[in-house]
């Protein structure tokens, strides 16, 4: 299988040290923005527990050095400044409630901006133009971002108010450090904390090339757990028992990923400890430089703890500060993809997708199709060459023809969810293309040929039709009369609140049975073309003729056109059109069609004749 062309936003050429602090920070930015549309009071609450923690941080060891001078020079617990326990009891407190509050808001941040971000990712695609789903790289930019968003966009907030905190306490911690002990060892104190760090960052931009060169395998990975575990395709995996097959190819398809970053682990372990071994041989210097002076009575007790423990809340607030960015550094590739797709711009408008009545024609529309072209993003052949229909006011018209022709191709183009390359689709004399996606939406009624089973009720599959009736108890009894669905019904216990499909515990219903809540579905809009992709195709002969015999009756004071290869369906239409070589070769009805003889005659002859002769 040929892999496809890397989604840019994982262009690893500009993830260089440089080029991504600025986008970091961008990104940090506008992640803490968005997050508070999500959640304002919390972040504002963190950001207030960061600054009390950052400053009660720095307060503590001076206090401390307070208080032990005064009881080591002076002696007698009388003399301990009762000022600084004061002050030092205070900080303790507010220290601790800032932590406190800190977990606390980080839950909230975490569970209201989680779903908000997904729900971004969500919301913008659908206002994607349509052929952008079709296109593998999108799908890998979208799959990366919907995941970015639901596990990386909070952690990044939070690794931007971490690092925020830290710069305070570290700020805190060298004017302390400046403060109490020679300049020289400042320098040492921040390389030794500098040296663990860059380790990581070379670190995360290795594990993030080999995550980054095996996108498209482990997108293959994540279909292959979802094949192997959905019980969509479970009869299918056991009837012909690939399973082990379908494991072995998971296998070998991670194996790359595996080795790589493991290769990434091993290469880094040996530096990240030599890293670290020398910040410890780094530190241990100035601190045994302050021991020899304080010993000499150059300093004092006092001074001692304050150096140590600043010391210590310097390299300890800088490993936090450096551990926040290698973090965000890390996770900002993945950021930007997902700031990519939702800076991508708007090519559906539709502020409210929900059908609208005041979009509706007044009168049963007539539908035109004139000179219309076609050819998919990089296929060699058009679909449609100069395709030319006319379905009058109120007509029913049937179009068959071969597999792989171009019919479904039809309806998607109705639709707009394709642009044409030339040509007009009218409807009711309107230019469909010049109106918006929703006007042609509730205008135009399509039941497809791989229509969804939702995993609902069938108050909901059936009332998703035309949402703003779905509540409508009596139009959903209705649609479903009219698809004569009263056998399915009684089979089930709780009747239209029944759930179907069993991924919420619902009954799964035959192909057949589907395809009748499906067409209950169309059977909801209100929109005066209808068009049914192949509606009998999983139907028993029986159930085909009950649909076939209401079928006009449906679409009375309606224009509609039924896609099929049962000739016995067509035959209902009004006219028949044969779809052949990318246009219209006949049309007529069944009668004039048998009369002339050609291609719709001679499929039907043989059809009739394999039935008769069984
Ligand atoms: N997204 C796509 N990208 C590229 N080519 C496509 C795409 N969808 C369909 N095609 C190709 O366009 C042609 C027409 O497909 P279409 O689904 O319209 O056929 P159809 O007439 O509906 O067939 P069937 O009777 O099997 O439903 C086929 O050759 C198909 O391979
Ligand atoms: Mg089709």
């Amino acid at each position: 299988m040929t892999e496809p062309e890397i989604p840019d936003a994982f262009d690893l050429a500009r993830m260089t040290l440089r080029a991504s602090i600025g986008g970091m920070l961008g990104n940090g930015r506008r992640m803490l923005r968005l997050l508070e549309q999500a959640a304002p009071r919390a972040l504002l609450l963190l950001i207030m527990a960061a600054v009390v923690e950052g400053v009660a941080t720095t307060v503590l060891p001076y206090s401390t050095k307070r208080i032990i001078d005064a009881v080591n020079l002076a002696g007698g617990i009388a003399t301990v400044p009762l000022i600084w326990m004061i002050v030092e009891a205070c900080v303790v407190t507010a220290q601790t409630m800032a932590r406190s509050l800190t977990s606390y808001q980080t839950g909230v941040l975490e569970v209201r901006g989680t779903p908000f971000l997904v729900a971004r990712v969500l919301e913008k695609v659908n206002r994607i133009a349509y052929p952008h789903i079709e296109s593998p790289a999108f799908v890998d930019k979208l799959s990366r971002a919907r995941q970015d968003a639901a596990q990386l966009g909070v952690k990044y907030a939070l690794h931007v108010v971490t690092a925020g905190r830290a710069l305070l306490t570290l700020a805190g911690g060298l004017a302390l450090l400046v403060w109490i002990s020679p300049l020289w060892t400042v320098p040492l104190v921040a390389t030794a904390a500098a040296l663990p760090f860059a380790i990581e960052v070379s670190r995360a931009r290795r594990s993030f090339e080999v995550e980054r060169n095996n996108l498209y395998r482990n997108r293959q990975g994540w279909y292959l757990e979802w094949l192997l575990s959905a019980p969509d395709q479970a009869k299918e995996i056991r009837a012909t028992g690939i399973s082990k097959w379908l494991l072995d190819l998971y296998a070998t398809i991670h194996a790359p990923f595996i080795a790589g970053q493991i290769a990434v682990a091993r290469r880094y372990f040996d530096r990240g400890l030599l890293a670290t071994l020398s910040a410890a041989v780094l530190q241990y210097g100035p601190y045994g430089y302050f021991v020899l002076i304080t010993v000499r009575g150059e300093r004092t007790i006092g001074d001692l703890l304050l150096f140590v423990l600043s010391f210590r809340q310097a390299t300890l607030a800088l490993g936090q500060l450096l551990s926040a960015f290698a973090a965000a550094f890390e996770a900002h590739p993945y950021l930007s993809n997902l700031f990519q797709l939702l800076d991508h711009p708007d090519e559906v408008i539709d502020a409210d997708p929900s059908p609208k009545a005041s979009h509706l024609l007044s009168e049963v529309p007539d539908f035109e199709v004139s000179d219309v072209w076609f050819s998919y993003p990089g296929a060699k052949q058009p679909v449609l060459r100069g395709l030319d229909l006319h379905v009058r006011a109120g007509e029913t018209l049937a179009i068959v023809g071969r597999n792989g022709i171009g019919k479904t191709t039809l309806v998607k183009l109705v639709l707009g969810l394709h642009q044409l390359d030339r040509g007009t689709i009218k409807l009711g004399g309107i230019d469909t293309g010049a109106r918006t996606a929703s006007w042609r939406r509730d205008n135009i009624g399509v039941v497809f040929q791989d229509f969804v089973r939702y995993q609902f009720s069938v108050r909901w599959n059936v009332g998703m039709g035309w949402c703003p009736d779905a509540d409508d108890g009596a139009a959903v009894a209705r649609a479903l009369e009219m698809a004569q669905a009263g056998a399915i019904l009684e089979q089930l216990s709780a009747g239209i609140e029944s759930p179907l499909g069993i991924a919420f515990g619902g009954r799964n219903l035959s192909g057949g049975q589907w395809q009748r809540i499906a067409l209950a579905r169309l059977f909801m809009r209100r929109s005066l073309l209808w068009i049914l992709d192949e509606p009998t195709s999983a139907m028993d002969p029986e159930a085909e003729e009950q649909v076939v015999r209401c079928f006009r009756q449906w679409t009375a004071g309606r224009t509609a056109i039924v896609i099929t290869h049962r000739f016995s369906t067509a035959r209902i239409a009004d006219r028949i059109a044969v779809f052949d070589d990318g246009r219209i070769t006949e049309i007529g009805t069944h009668d004039e069609l048998i009369a002339a003889g050609r291609d719709y005659a001679k499929i039907f002859t043989r059809q009739a004749q394999s039935y008769a002769t069984g």
